[in-house]
C-alpha cells in the first residue's frame, strides 16, 4: 500500500492498539466517580480513528460527537485563527466531555477549541490526544492525556493525511520527501 511514500514507520498498529487500552483504562479510571456518560468530542477527520478505536476500547459508556474545524493557514502549519466547519448536533451544558484529538502540533488549534467548549459550560472539559509534536509545550494548552510525544516531524496514518491520502494507514509514518514534490 502507497509503494515507497512512507520513509520510515514511527508507531507501529501494535503499539497504537496498546496505547488506546492503557489510555482507555487511565480515563475509566480517573472518571470512576463521575455519574452518566461520557461525551467525547471527536475532531475531524484526524481523530475518526483514533475515536473508533478508543471508544470501543473505552469499558464504560460514552456518547460520540464531532467537530470539524479548520484553520486559516498553510496546509502544514496552522495561524491559530480558527473557523467551525460542522459544529456539535447537541448541548453539552453539564456534561463531562473528553476532546479526542489525532495531533496536537502548535497547539493553537486546541487552545482556540478548549475556549470555545469552555464557554457552553460542561461539567468538566479534558483533552485526550494521541500525539503531541514537542512544539505544543511553548503553548499553554492543558492536555490530560498524550500517547505518544513524537518529533517535529510532519507524520501520517491511522487518520493523518497529506493532501486527503494516507488516513487508511494502521501505523503512523513519516513521508518520503519526494510526495512533497512530486504534486499528486
Ligand atoms: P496545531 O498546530 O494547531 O495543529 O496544534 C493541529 C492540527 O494540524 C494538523 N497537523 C498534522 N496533520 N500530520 C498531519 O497529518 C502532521 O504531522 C500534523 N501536524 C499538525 C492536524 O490536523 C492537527 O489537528
Ligand atoms: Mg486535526
Amino acid at each position: 500500500m502507497y509503494d515507497g511514500d512512507i520513509a520510515s514507520v514511527l508507531i507501529t498498529e501494535q503499539q497504537i492498539n496498546d496505547k488506546v487500552t492503557e489510555l482507555a483504562k487511565q480515563i475509566d479510571d480517573d472518571y470512576r466517580d463521575v455519574h452518566g456518560d461520557l461525551l467525547l468530542v471527536g475532531v475531524l477527520k484526524g481523530a475518526v480513528m483514533f475515536m473508533t478505536d478508543f471508544a470501543r476500547a473505552l469499558p464504560r459508556p460514552a456518547q460520540l460527537e464531532f467537530m470539524a474545524v479548520s484553520s486559516y493557514g498553510s496546509s502544514t502549519s496552522s495561524s491559530g485563527v480558527v473557523r467551525i466547519l460542522k459544529d456539535l448536533d447537541r448541548d453539552i451544558a453539564d456534561r463531562h466531555v473528553v476532546i479526542v484529538e489525532d495531533i496536537i502540533d502548535s497547539g493553537l488549534t486546541l487552545s482556540w477549541l478548549l475556549k470555545n467548549l469552555e464557554s457552553r459550560n460542561p461539567a468538566s472539559l479534558e483533552v485526550c490526544t494521541l500525539l503531541r509534536k514537542p512544539d505544543a509545550v511553548q503553548v499553554d494548552v492543558p492536555v490530560r492525556y498524550v500517547g505518544f510525544d513524537i518529533p517535529n516531524e510532519f507524520v501520517v496514518g491511522y487518520g493523518l493525511d497529506y493532501a486527503e491520502r494516507y488516513r487508511d494507514l494502521p501505523y503512523i509514518g513519516t513521508l518520503d520527501p519526494k510526495v512533497y514534490t512530486s504534486g499528486i
